[in-house]
């Protein structure tokens, strides 16, 4: 296999990117998206905030370019994401609503959402980062109005909507075992024993060079003990730029230890990492003086972490 996609395919598991749509007008990055990759997720495009702005009216057409382009490309979708705190419209967000009414809301934003794309979706991230890093629930116009009965709720709703989707909850800082993940753990084994229709767990595992959590393995192990499907969601492992080589090294070593982890889990379906391109990424607008994060460089080369992440995955 020489590409990411064939040798993860042979390992029996996806490796994903989070997609950009606003970037395939780039052939170097489509080329790369599409050839390398076997599973996209919408880095923004199917956020509540980028689908409906204003109450109503509805803006598909990146989420929709996205979908053709997994298509066109033989690719499974991952949704992200249908019920998160953050880059919420402001109609929702300060709407000042009232517990039913809010209900109503998000049923329906479930609803059209996940319906208009079922079928067509692999997974949903259902839930995103309902937790505090201590591991109680976070504040959120949700959880103020329903409590954490909303979790399971929107499980059911999206079920519903899109009943061959797995479904996710979906977190950051839960890679290793520590109070959050503890939460995490707590959270969908009860939903589980509630019958809610939870079928993975999302780590999003943005890491940072040399932090590598001492207890990921086992902490991916203990979800799938439960029989839930396991996906790294969001990987990336930044670091202070400029990188030099010794650091690049570095980086594709934590980048093989990840890949490894996930495969020695047999519930770990696969691993999506978050961009293409150091250029694409999230982290220097975020983390000034950071970056460097991703497995293709600015000019969209393969970095040391592309071989890593290949041979780590049983390719050439
Ligand atoms: O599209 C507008 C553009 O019109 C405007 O001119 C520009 C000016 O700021 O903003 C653009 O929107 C930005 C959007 O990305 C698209 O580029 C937002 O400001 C910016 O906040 C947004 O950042 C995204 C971030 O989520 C928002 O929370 C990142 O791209 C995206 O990578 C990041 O992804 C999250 C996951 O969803 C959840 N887990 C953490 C991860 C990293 O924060």
């Amino acid at each position: 296999a020489d590409t990411l996609r064939e040798a993860a395919a042979e390992q029996g598991r996806f490796i994903g990117t989070a997609l950009n749509d606003g970037l395939l007008g780039n052939a170097a990055y489509s080329a790369i998206a599409g050839g390398e990759f076997s599973s996209v997720t919408a880095e923004n495009a199917m956020k509540w905030g980028s689908l409906e702005p204003n109450r109503g009216q509805y803006n598909w057409a990146g989420a929709d370019r996205l979908v053709e382009f997994a298509a066109a490309h033989g690719q499974q979708v991952y949704g992200h994401t249908l019920v998160w705190h953050s880059q919420l419209p402001g109609w929702v967000e300060n709407g000042g609503f009232a517990p039913a009414e809010l209900r109503e809301i998000v049923d329906n934003h479930i609803a059209t959402v996940a319906g208009r794309y079922a079928g067509e979706i692999d997974r949903w991230d259902v839930l995103n980062e309902v937790f505090n890093e201590n591991g109680t629930f976070r504040d959120s116009v949700f959880h103020r109005a329903f409590g954490e009965e909303y979790i399971a709720d929107a499980f059911r709703a999206a079920h519903a909507a899109d009943p061959e989707a797995a479904l996710f909850i979906n977190d950051y800082n839960t890679d290793g075992i520590n109070a959050k993940s503890d939460a995490m753990y707590r959270l969908v084994s009860s939903l589980l024993a509630d019958g809610v229709p939870v079928h993975g767990v999302g780590f999003q595992s943005h890491m940072i060079l040399g932090q590598m959590p001492s207890t990921y393995r086992a902490n991916l192990q203990r979800f799938s003990d439960l029989g839930l499907e396991v996906v790294v969601t969001e990987l990336d492992i930044r670091m202070n730029t400029p990188s030099d080589a010794a650091r690049l090294d570095q980086q594709a070593d934590q980048y093989r230890q990840v890949i490894g982890d996930c495969l020695a889990v047999s519930g770990c379906s696969g691993v999506t990492v978050w961009g293409v391109s150091d250029r694409d990424s999230w982290i220097p607008g975020v983390f000034p003086g950071e970056g460097a994060a991703n497995l293709y460089d600015d000019d969209y080369r393969p970095k040391p972490a592309y071989g890593a992440v290949l041979d780590a995955l049983g390719g050439a």
